[in-house]
């Protein structure tokens, strides 16, 4: 809904003709800055308290302003605040309605404050909000992702490189490494916070306030750890955002790579895991189809949120001191990213322990792939060989048993014996997968017991979190 043509601007002093129709609605941003109501009548509830504290309004003032700001709160949250385009922005709206409930004490609230202060306020604390709602998705993943994979730890599957079968691996230690990818993007989040949570609040439209404002006190009520340092960077830097998309990017980076695993893996060809239906989809015309929907999705995904982020850095650029309405356009991508962030979490979050994988056919693939080829070569090297020869004879095996389509550990010992003589019996425990994979017993290592451990540290290092 919106009001009449000719409501009158809270900044239309100095001007002679009414805004053009369309400017009205090119400059509005009350579209999508509503989103922040919350976080602007807790800034604005803090910064009349402080006003009243130091003297600017008086008690009854403040309360009035309190009184009339828990309307405006509860007319928005129950759906009956008329939004104004007219009225341009979050700010401008609640303001005035502020002063249609309260009268001529509504017009006090912005002293000593502008809307440059009480935007950057703004999108601070609303991003401050998101980002520990993040934070709680992600761990929620990441302990899946863990408990996971303290149940796999001896679950044999072929690792790759190339996405060639490689070494043997255990299933548990794949699903830590998301985890490690994970857990420094969790770590970037917080150091993301922490530059984030320091009030803009009283920098006014650029250069500070004549009135004998308490920075510290409106910064202490809103939960931030101190005032910033500068007027000027204050209402104009949107790095905290930039920071964060940056942070998201990497995330989705990360969640795509999982993504792909898992598309992969649930495909007839590999077979290695089978999502619930609940994850997915059929098709209209092939009966027998079921799509991995959601990994596809957030693999997908991770294109708008990188664009989001190229967004805000083009938006930057180039930006003189102090703000400029460029910064309006931070918003869009801002929240759309949060958004996307949080809805990825949050079906992965649902989806990775759901995972049912199927350790036959892992099993069988690491099996057929020459995995323990290299554990052969290092037997060799046990027996004096140089590696560089161990590598060849072994490869010379290898091309062997592609032709006769017999794995390493399928040969006859005579046959092994005839690349290298000194071959003994003993060899067949280094090319089974257990013994190859026991045999990489060290920190990082793929070994049942090291995986069991590096699961209990990870785990642990959840529990550190608040
Ligand atoms: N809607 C504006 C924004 O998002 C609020 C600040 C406007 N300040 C101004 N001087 N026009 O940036």
């Amino acid at each position: 809904m919106t009001k009449d043509q000719d409501t009158s601007k809270l900044w239309g002093g100095r001007f002679s003709e009414a805004t053009d129709t369309f400017v009205q609605r090119f400059t509005a941003s009350v579209q999508f800055d509503q989103r922040m109501a919350a976080e602007d009548i807790a800034g604005s509830l803090a910064h009349a308290s402080m006003l009243c504290n130091v003297g600017v309004l008086d008690e009854n003032e403040l309360q009035e302003i309190q009184r009339g700001l828990a309307q405006v709160q509860s007319e928005i949250e129950n759906g009956s605040f008329q939004w104004s385009v007219e009225l341009e922005d979050v700010h401008m709206n609640i303001e005035a309605r502020l002063t249609e409930l309260i009268g001529v004490t509504g017009k006090k609230l912005h002293t000593g404050r502008s809307r440059n202060d009480q935007v950057a306020t703004d999108i601070r604390l609303y991003l401050r909000g998101a980002i520990d709602r993040i934070a709680a998705e992600l761990t929620r993943l990441q302990r899946g992702t863990i408990e996971m994979a303290a149940q796999n730890t001896d679950t044999i599957m072929p690792g790759f490189t190339h996405l060639q079968t490689a070494q043997p691996v255990s299933f548990g230690h794949h699903l830590l490494a998301w985890n490690e990818m994970l857990e420094r993007d969790h770590s970037r989040l917080m150091d993301c916070r922490v530059r984030l949570n320091q009030s803009p609040l009283g920098a006014a439209a650029l250069a500070g306030t004549t009135y004998p404002i308490d920075r510290e006190q409106t910064a202490s009520a809103l939960g931030f750890d101190k005032p910033t340092e500068n007027s000027l960077d204050s209402v104009s830097d949107r790095d905290f955002a930039i920071e964060f998309c940056s942070f998201a990017a990497l995330l989705m980076t990360h969640l795509s790579r999982i993504s792909e695993e898992l598309v992969l893996w649930t495909s007839a060809q590999f077979d290695f895991i089978e999502l619930p239906d609940r994850f997915c989809t059929g098709s209209s015309i092939m009966p027998q189809k079921k799509n991995p929907d959601v990994p596809e999705l957030v693999r997908g995904k991770v294109g708008r949120v990188n664009g989001h982020l190229v967004s805000l850095l083009s938006l930057m650029k180039s930006q003189p001191l102090a703000y400029n309405k460029d910064n309006q356009e931070d918003k869009e991508p801002l929240f759309d990213t949060v958004d996307t962030v949080l809805d990825s979490l949050r079906a992965f979050g649902d989806m990775i322990p759901a995972i049912r994988p199927r350790p036959d056919q892992m099993r069988e693939a690491a099996r057929r792939g020459f995995s323990t080829a290299t554990d052969l070569a290092d037997y060799l090297v046990g027996l004096g060989l140089p590696f560089r020869d161990a590598h060849e004879v072994v490869g010379k095996a290898v091309a062997h048993g592609v032709d006769c389509g017999l794995d390493l550990a399928e040969m006859e010992l005579e046959t092994l014996q005839g690349f290298c003589a000194d071959i003994g019996e003993d060899v067949f425990d280094v090319l089974t997968l257990e013994g190859s994979l026991a045999a990489r017993d060290h920190l990082g290592g793929t070994a049942p017991s090291q995986v069991a451990a590096a699961a209990q540290r990870a785990l642990a290092r959840l529990e550190q979190r608040d």
